[in-house]
């Protein structure tokens, strides 16, 4: 599928693997200025195929002096020179300007990590806005290497405490540098050092808005789908496929075919609550197939988790395949396009760590919440999600209409429950806890503050009393963390009072169940699930 046509205020974010270079992309959206992500070691062609008012080399681990250190391509320069574009390079990319332009960069005497202080260099300096953003300040520095000797016509700008370069400058060629990371909260005056850069230094003006992207991919969308041709999404119930149902369905309308498969796996009354929202709030046209029976029956007594997944996969793939024949049979023609989720942060291409054996990675969302779909089936991907950070398709679907309420649902993976009751998933109560658990999250006005929620049923029985009588039950184990996304992982601290509540709410009335723990592990060393 085509990419929308680009504004011409575009901020393109070449990347040299930093571990903020999703960060700076946000920041930079944020101000309601379009940003994209390539990689750093793309060629001019790629670049410029961008037209970009502004480029910014990214910060990254490698040192410039490693034999196999990205670098921007042969010509940048020169081709940034002369078509008014400007350049800032943070960090690394600060080096990388220095190094490629005829200075000096050495490894530094003391590295510099953390906070400092950097002193603002007099009052012509065009990043600092004439000393407007501040003449001392304190930042976040992560370097090694510091630059020694500057390329002909370049001024420092700004020195760290320790006398290193924090900041240069040729104003005649807009070339910039920063040796601090101004996207990150650690650098205060980082974000107004930005704006003022990108507003008053290289006239960017903030006009884009989401609005207008959904109109530019309708319009794509419409290009790519021939007016007799059908469109099939799988919506898992989660806020990616039913905000890119949604947006597909404004363009082609129904000539899109959603099918939501209950796999009996689902969070409690799922079917009922999502196929609400997808018909009543969205309209949009959905076939429900409950196919309960047919997954657990084929889960009956598996307990490897991967088995699990596979099984799960492979059914839904058997039902998918199906209501494509049945979609053929009826409208005389194959499906051609499928509708995914995708979002932007699969689709980036970045330079990988040094010491990895990845070249480039680029890993692109394959169906991994139902397991893949057959090849044979040959469907062209819709992916109108994929330049979107996850903030940003709420943002999308708050436009679509899409209920705020939905839109805040934890993420919920593929596998469900199968997941989520650790050994054979066709024992135990595992809805009525969840349930229990989430509900009391709700009531507690917690839920938006954690990213995720669930209880895990153990297959482990525990020995307890309950009404005089002796018991010999399961143990439950709660799960919440706080995440940015899904990445890393903390774990969620409740109160005492209510952590006392939800237990005995659950052992009065879950039947089989006579001890509540909670698992306090941040991910890594765990992950999220259990399982
Ligand atoms: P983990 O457990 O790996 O999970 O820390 C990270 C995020 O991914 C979700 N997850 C899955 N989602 N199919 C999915 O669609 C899966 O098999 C799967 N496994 C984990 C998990 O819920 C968390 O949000």
């Amino acid at each position: 599928m085509e990419t929308p046509t680009m504004k011409p205020d575009t901020v393109l974010i070449l990347d040299f693997g930093s571990q903020y270079t999703h960060l700076i992309t946000r920041r930079i959206r944020s101000l309601n200025v379009f940003s994209l992500v390539l990689s750093g070691t793309s060629s001019l062609k790629q670049i410029s195929s961008h037209n970009p008012r502004v480029v910014i080399l990214s910060g990254g681990p490698h040192s410039v002096h490693a034999p196999d250190a990205p670098s921007f391509p042969e010509g940048f320069v020169e081709w940034a020179e002369g078509n008014g574009v400007h350049v800032l390079g943070i960090c690394y990319g600060l080096q990388l300007i220095v190094q490629r332009l005829g200075g000096v960069v050495v490894e530094g005497e003391s590295k510099e990590y953390g906070k400092m202080e950097i002193e603002v260099k007099g009052g012509e300096s065009e990043i600092f806005g004439k000393g407007r953003v501040g003449e001392k300040q304190v930042v976040w520095m992560s370097h090694g290497d510091e630059a020694l000797k500057l390329p002909d016509g370049f001024e420092v700008v700004a020195q760290s405490a320790q006398g290193a370069v924090a900041a240069l400058e040729n104003r005649g060629r807009r070339i910039y540098g920063l040796q601090y990371h101004p996207e990150v909260t650690h650098s205060p005056k980082g974000m107004e050092t930005l704006k003022h850069f990108l507003f008053d230094v290289c006239g960017v003006s903030a006009d884009w808005k989401m609005e207008d992207l959904m109109e530019e991919e309708i319009k794509v969308i419409n290009n790519t789908v021939a007016a007799d041709e059908h469109v099939i999404c799988a919506l898992s119930g989660g806020v990616d496929s039913t905000v890119a149902a949604t947006l597909v369905h404004k363009a082609i309308g129904d000539r899109l075919h959603c099918i939501f498969v209950d796999n009996g796996l689902l969070r409690y009354k799922e079917q009922e609550r999502v196929m609400d929202t997808f018909e009543r709030d969205l309209h949009l046209p959905v076939t429900c197939v409950d196919a309960s029976e047919q997954f657990l029956s084929q889960l009956k007594g598996v307990v490897d988790p991967e088995t699990k997944r596979k099984i799960i996969g492979k059914e839904f793939i058997n039902i998918f395949d199906q209501f494509a024949h049945e979609l053929e049979k009826k409208h005389g023609k194959k499906p051609a396009f499928l509708v995914q989720g995708t979002l932007y942060p699969d689709v980036i291409e970045s330079c990988p760590p040094p010491g990895t054996d990845r070249t480039h990675s680029h890993t692109i969302k394959s169906h991994h919440n139902v397991g893949g779909l057959p090849k044979d089936m040959k469907l062209k991907l819709i992916e109108p999600l994929k330049l979107l950070f996850k903030d940003e398709v709420r943002e999308l679907g708050r436009i679509l209409n899409v209920p705020v309420g939905f839109l805040k649902r934890h993420p919920f993976p593929g596998p469900g429950l199968a997941v989520r009751v650790l050994g054979d998933v066709t024992q135990g109560n595992a809805l009525e806890v969840d349930e229990i658990f989430i509900q009391s999250i709700r009531d507690a006005g917690l839920y938006d503050s954690i990213w995720q929620a669930f209880a895990v049923f153990l297959p482990v029985r525990s020995v307890g009393v309950q009404g005089d009588k002796r018991t010999h039950s399961h143990v439950v184990a709660l799960r919440a963390v706080t995440s940015q996304d899904g990445m890393t992982a903390d774990w969620f601290n409740f109160e005492h009072k209510f952590l006392d509540d939800v237990s005995r709410k659950i052992c009065n009335s879950v039947q089989g169940v006579n001890r509540v723990v909670q698992d306090i592990t941040s991910k890594p060393p765990s992950t999220i699930e259990w399982e």
